[in-house]
This record gives structure tokens, sequence and C-alpha cells, in this order.
């Protein structure tokens, strides 16, 4: 089958690459086209597990190619995926520009019946206005073919993109049109082992659909932040309290990890707007606003932790930084809770001595040379001469720790966790004062 997506970000580089990988033939289309060389060369702009070996094995194959030219790449695919980015508004609401700029390109220049397929994030009706605004540009061309546009949201994680787009716990799509329906089945047929995960639905259910489940996943995470504040003011340990709601089915143990806030380039962009969608048909979201409030509020404890332990004054203080990135196996470090970290402590006169296995460039990238950022090459060189450590993210390489040691390298025995990532009576027989989430205080 042969297949076009727009946008060569997150979402399209992994749609696009594992289509190819069954054997659709995939061409994938960029306005930037520095990065469409990259590319072509099998060098891919994202760090992401697995993703570049599979992307250089379907270049290779002749499967998978780029291009920034719309009219080929609007002539190529019966599927015209669009997998273009919706970055926030100054209200919070979903940018569309850059989708409805996309319908207009295949308005523009289809000479055939297309199915365009929606695989950004995008708000409920987003499909209808796709839909006239090719059948505007049509109309200016004194065109009138058979257009059909469906919504089919992306559910993958960074860090775990493959495994998550081939072994999917559904795969939604929102359509009416049982010609679709058949081209949207050939599509997937590789990776529909169970027929029920394909779910067919109405085309606003399904855009629905992506925010309800972002939603209730920061909903699960805000809840537990705010548990884990509460534990930590009543002596209680909220890893024991995690632990014992988990284990009921109907919670579940997942995504219910306290920490320093969920980050990224989804929940927070797409709480916003969802909140947003509520406001604009009258309906305030009371629920949404607090999950992201508190999110705020949390982004900000672990300054307020070593504000506390410094006694209101860490100016001329350094403090180690373990984990940029907003998750681990990720070089993103979109809305990352170590940027708010950062920001007070550069405005409360600190400077900060980071290490992350995989952000480090992104952090250049974002900050560029200044005095009070040293970025080291392990997580060792960044507590030489530190005052207090602070851990921002679960890398893998962070979960062992020789707590003898910190204590001799740091200047004030402070560690603030902002993952949960050590027992704390042991951190703390090791003469540590250790600031966890929800774990009790070390004051
Ligand atoms: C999220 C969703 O999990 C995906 O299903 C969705 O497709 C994606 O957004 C999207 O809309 O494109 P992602 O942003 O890659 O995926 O990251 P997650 O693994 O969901 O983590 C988000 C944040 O929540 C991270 O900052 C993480 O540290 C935090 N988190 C997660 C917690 O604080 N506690 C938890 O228990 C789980």
């Amino acid at each position: 089958m042969k297949i076009t997506i727009f946008g060569t970000g997150y979402v399209g580089l992994v749609t696009g690459t594992c289509l190819a990988d069954v054997g659709h033939d995939v061409l994938c289309v960029d306005v930037d086209a520095d990065k469409i060389a990259r590319l072509e060369a099998g060098e891919i702009p994202i760090f992401e597990p697995g993703l570049e070996s599979m992307v250089q094995a379907n270049v290779a194959a002749g499967r998978l190619r780029f291009t920034t030219d719309p009219e080929a790449a609007v002539a190529f695919g019966t599927l015209q995926f669009i997998a273009v980015g919706t970055p926030p508004d100054e209200d919070g609401s979903a940018d569309l520009t850059y989708v409805l700029a996309v319908a207009e390109t295949i308005g523009r220049h289809m000479k055939e019946y297309k199915v365009i397929v929606d695989k950004s994030t995008v708000p409920v009706g987003t499909a209808d206005r796709v839909r006239e605004r090719v059948v505007k540009t049509l109309e200016a061309r004194g065109e009138a073919l058979e257009v059909d546009v469906c919504s089919n949201p992306e559910f993958l994680k960074e860090g775990a993109a493959i495994e998550d787009f081939t072994h999917g716990a559904r795969i939604v799509v929102g359509t009416e049109s049982e010609r679709v329906k058949g081209l949207i089945r050939e599509c997937y047929a590789p990776y529909i082992r169970q027929q029920e995960k394909l779910m067919f639905m109405d085309v606003r259910a399904a855009e629905l659909t992506k925010y309800a489940a972002n939603a209730m996943l920061a909903t699960k995470i805000s809840f537990m932040n705010e548990i884990a504040n509460l534990a930590e003011r009543l002596g209680a340990d909220v890893e024991q309290v995690r632990r014992g709601i988990g284990s009921d089915p109907r919670i579940g143990y997942q995504f219910i990890y306290p920490g320093c806030g969920y980050g990224g380039s989804c929940f927070p962009k797409d709480v916003q707007a969802l909140a947003r969608t509520a406001a604009d048909v009258d309906y305030h979201a009371e629920l949404l606003t607090a999950v992201e409030a508190v999110n705020q509020r949390q982004k900000q404890t672990l300054f307020a932790k070593l504000r506390q332990a410094f006694d209101g004054d860490l100016a001329g203080k350094t403090i180690a930084l373990w984990g940029l990135s907003f998750k681990p196996n990720t070089d993103d470090m979109r809305d990352a809770p170590s940027r708010t970290l950062m920001a007070s402590l550069w405005d409360a006169g600190a400077s900060v001595q980071a290490y992350d296995p995989e952000a480090m460039r992104e952090c250049r990238r974002l900050y560029g040379e200044r005095d009070d950022l040293v970025l080291v090459g392990d997580r060792i060189q960044a507590v030489k001469g530190a005052d207090a450590l602070v851990i921002c993210t679960e890398w893998k390489e962070f979960r062992t720790l020789d707590f003898a040691w910190l204590k001799q390298q740091l200047a004030m025995p402070v560690v603030v966790d902002g993952r949960n990532l050590f027992e704390p009576d042991a951190v703390r027989a090791a003469g540590l004062l250790y600031f966890a989430v929800g774990r009790g205080d070390s004051l």
C-alpha cells in the first residue's frame, strides 16, 4: 500500500517507519529541507531507542523515502497521514496552523480520491475543519474530487515509541465511511492480531478519546502527587500507600508514581487544550484545571525543599543536577521539571552542575553558554564540589548510589530526590539529609 506522511516529528517518523517495516511503501514529507536531507542519509533528529536502525533498514530496502516536494507527496499515497505539530496557542488551545496548511496542500495538488488521516492531536471538530479547507481549496481550482477525513490518534510514549506503535493497546479510528474502514484495515492489518484492537467510532469520539486518555493519565499523576504531599505532612510513607492502592485492579499500578510533576510535549499541552475546548463550549472543566494547577505546584517542590534545607539562602551555592529530560530514554526537555528547577535556582543566585545521559546537547541548545550552568560528562563529576544533589529524572544509571561516598563529595549533605529512587532509611543512615516525594521529612 502507498502511504504519505506529512511531518517527520516523533509521531510522523515512528508511524512512517513502522508502516514501512511491515512492507508498505511510505513517503514522508516535511518542509524542513535540512531534516529531510539528514533522514535520507539515515540520520534521525531525535533520540528514540531502536528507531535509527529501523529507519536505515527501511531506507535501504527502498520502502521508506523522504521528500520536501508536496506535489509528489500528495500524488503518492491514497492514505495521507497528517502528523504535524499542534503547539499551544497563547490561551492554551491547540494551534491548527500547520494541520490546516497540510489540508490546503492536499487540496491544491490532489488529482484523485484521497483519505486524510489526522494523527496529530487535534481538538474535537478538527476533521470537519480539515475537510472544509480541502473542499474550499478544490473549489478554488474548479474541482469537485472526493475526499474523506478520518481521525486516528496516536498513543505512543516517547522512549518506547516502536513497542507502543507495534503492540499498542488499541488502534482508534474515527470514521463512518465503509470505504475508509477498508483502507485503514489494509494499512494496519499486519498489526492487528486481535480484531477487537481496531476500534472504529465516530470522528468526534476518536478526537476526544485522545484527549481523554492523556487527561486521565495526567489526573492519576496529579492525584498521586497530591496524596504524596499530604503523606509528607501526615507522617505517612507514600510508597507504601502507592502499593496499597495499586493492588486494587480498579486502580492499577501504572501512572501512580508520585514525583516532581509531569512534563513532555503532551500532558501539559493536552490538559490545557482540553480545558480550553471545554471553555469554548461554556463548560468549566473544574477537574482539568486542578490537574494542571497541582502539576505546576509540584514542579516547584524540588526548589522549595532545597531552599528549606539551605535556610532560604541558595545564593552562591552549586547544585548538582542529575537528569534533565522530562523522563528517561529520551532527550526531550519540553516542559521538563528540571527546567522549572534551574530557573528558580538561577533566580536565587545558585549555579547548576548538570549531567544527563542523553539530553546534554538539547540543554546546550536551549540555554547556550552561561556561567551558572556547567554541563559535565558523568554523574560523578556533577557532584564534585557541589553543595547538594537533586535528581530530576529516573534514568536507570542513577538507581545505584554509594551513599557514604556521596556524603564525602557534598559540602552540605543534602539530597533532593524528585523520583523516589532510594529507601529513605538507607540514605539517612549514611548521614545524608534526604528529601524525597511523600516519604517523610529530613529536617
Ligand atoms: C504521553 C502518553 O503516555 C502517551 O500515551 C501519548 O501518546 C503521548 O503522551 C502523546 O500524547 O503523544 P509521553 O509524553 O511520551 O506519553 O510520556 P509519559 O511516559 O506518559 O510520561 C509523561 C510524564 O509523566 C513524564 O514527565 C513522567 O515522568 C510523568 N509520570 C509518569 C509520573 O510523574 N508518574 C507516573 O507514574 C508516570
